[in-house]
Formats: C-alpha cells, sequence, structure tokens
C-alpha cells in the first residue's frame, strides 16, 4: 500500500525554445508521505522549483516521468478530472497575490466555490469563516487594492481554502512582504497545515522560512533531496 501525498517518479520535463531545448527538471524521483505538514523547497534560480510546482498542480505535464497525487497519476485524469483536481485537490497562492481587484474580499474567496458549483448560503457562510482563519473578518468588503500587500495575501491564503484542498501550493508566497509580515503568512500557513492536515509546499528563498518548515529539500542540478 502506497501511502504517499505526492510522489514523483523519474520526471523529466524540457521545454523547447527553436532549437534548443532547456532541461527544467531532470529525472527527478521523489516522495512525501506525511500530511499535515508544511514543506519548504529552495533553490538557485531557474532549477526548476516554478515547473516542479507546475506540475504537481496539474498546471503542467512532464515530459516523461509520472506525478502521483494520492495514489492517481495525474495523466490519467480527464479533462474535467483536470480541471477538478485543479479546483478542489490543490489550492494555490502567488507571489503577486492574484486576487481580482473588483472584487471585494469576500467575493474573492467565494469565487472557487462559485466554480465548484457550491449553494451560495454555503459559500458565503465558508468564506467568512476562512477569513476568521486568516484574522481578516474586518476587511470582508474591501477590494484588494485597499488592502496592504500582507493582507492580500491572507485573502489568497483563504481563497486557496475554499474548496477545502489537500495540497496548497505556495510559490515565493512572501517575495514582495517585508520580512516582519513574510514571517506572519508563513507562521499562518504552517498553523493551517498542522491544524486543517493540509499538505503545504512552499517554494522560497528566504532562509528564515526555510528554518520554520516542518521538511525541507532542495533542488539542485535536476535533485530535489531533503536538506
Ligand atoms: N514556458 C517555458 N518555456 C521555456 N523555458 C522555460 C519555461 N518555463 C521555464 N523554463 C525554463 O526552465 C528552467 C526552470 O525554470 P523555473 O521557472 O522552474 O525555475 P525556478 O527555479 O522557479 O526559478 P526562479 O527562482 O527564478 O523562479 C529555466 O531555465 C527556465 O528558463
Ligand atoms: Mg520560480
Amino acid at each position: 500500500m502506497n501511502n504517499d501525498i505526492i510522489s514523483l517518479k523519474g520526471v523529466t520535463k524540457e521545454f523547447r525554445q527553436g532549437a534548443t531545448i532547456i532541461h527544467a527538471l531532470k529525472d527527478i524521483t521523489w516522495n512525501l508521505s506525511n500530511t499535515g505538514k508544511m514543506v519548504a523547497v529552495v533553490g538557485p534560480s531557474g532549477s526548476g522549483k516554478t515547473t516542479f510546482l507546475n506540475l504537481v498542480g496539474a498546471l503542467d505535464v512532464p515530459t516523461s516521468g509520472q506525478v502521483i497525487v494520492d495514489g492517481t497519476n495525474i495523466a490519467d485524469l480527464t479533462e474535467r478530472e483536470l480541471t477538478k483536481y485543479r479546483r478542489e485537490k490543490v489550492g494555490f497562492v502567488f507571489q503577486n497575490y492574484n486576487l481580482i481587484p473588483n472584487l471585494s474580499v469576500l467575493e474573492n474567496i467565494m469565487l472557487p466555490m462559485e466554480f465548484a458549483r457550491t449553494p451560495k448560503r454555503e459559500a458565503l457562510a465558508r468564506a467568512l469563516g476562512f477569513l476568521g482563519d486568516v484574522n481578516l473578518e474586518h476587511r470582508q468588503k474591501q477590494k484588494p487594492p485597499t488592502l496592504s500587500g500582507g493582507e492580500q495575501q491572507r485573502v489568497a491564503i483563504a481563497r486557496s481554502l475554499a474548496n477545502d484542498p489537500d495540497i496548497i501550493l505556495a510559490d515565493e508566497p512572501t517575495g514582495n512582504l517585508d520580512s516582519q509580515t513574510g514571517a506572519e503568512i508563513i507562521g499562518l500557513l504552517k498553523g493551517l497545515a498542522h491544524s486543517k492536515n493540509k499538505t503545504v509546499i512552499i517554494i522560497t528563498h528566504d532562509e528564515g522560512i526555510v528554518k520554520i518548515a516542518d521538511e525541507h529539500f532542495m533542488l539542485r542540478n535536476s535533485k530535489l533531496t531533503e536538506v
């Protein structure tokens, strides 16, 4: 019985740019068996961190090898199942927050539930709960551009929880924040990993974050190894 939440088997990802082939990831074999942990992945620029996260999030497909999440090979999913996977199995948090500026905080958090056809009353109640999880109930009616960077990232984290994903994927979520605010965001993500049993994978350059994480990996020279 395989209990891995995420497992990569011989994963290679190449990008073709005219006549050149860029090897973003080469024959990566890796697995993560513990859920409810915050996992940090570090590595030099261009080492393939974003590519790795995109493969786990099913935003991209490997050139060869398998990405298996919770026992399912992502390559076996139909288009319809892929959409459901991206919407419900994983939640995304981005460096630039990616909130919709003309929707309120509450509407931003409700949007993924709307896509998943959650009844509106239920979506509203859940969204208010997630706002509480990130301590932003008092900002619910505001539009994202009126919030600080740290507050916007908290909204984005609340939104990532919307459809109760098992996995949260965060690509440099503190990249635009000062170190104090960044540390608060990371503390929040770690608390959610533990209290809601989410697997949180954070790509980061920040040594401070790496120290706070429960597990640490380094992507370098096409190897993803525990550090
Ligand atoms: N769509 C693409 N087309 C061509 N090359 C790409 C594409 N996406 C990524 N690459 C290349 O693949 C390699 C890995 O890129 P990736 O974005 O995964 O690195 P990264 O570790 O996230 O870097 P950074 O720390 O700068 O964000 C780089 O050489 C990059 O130029
Ligand atoms: Mg990147």
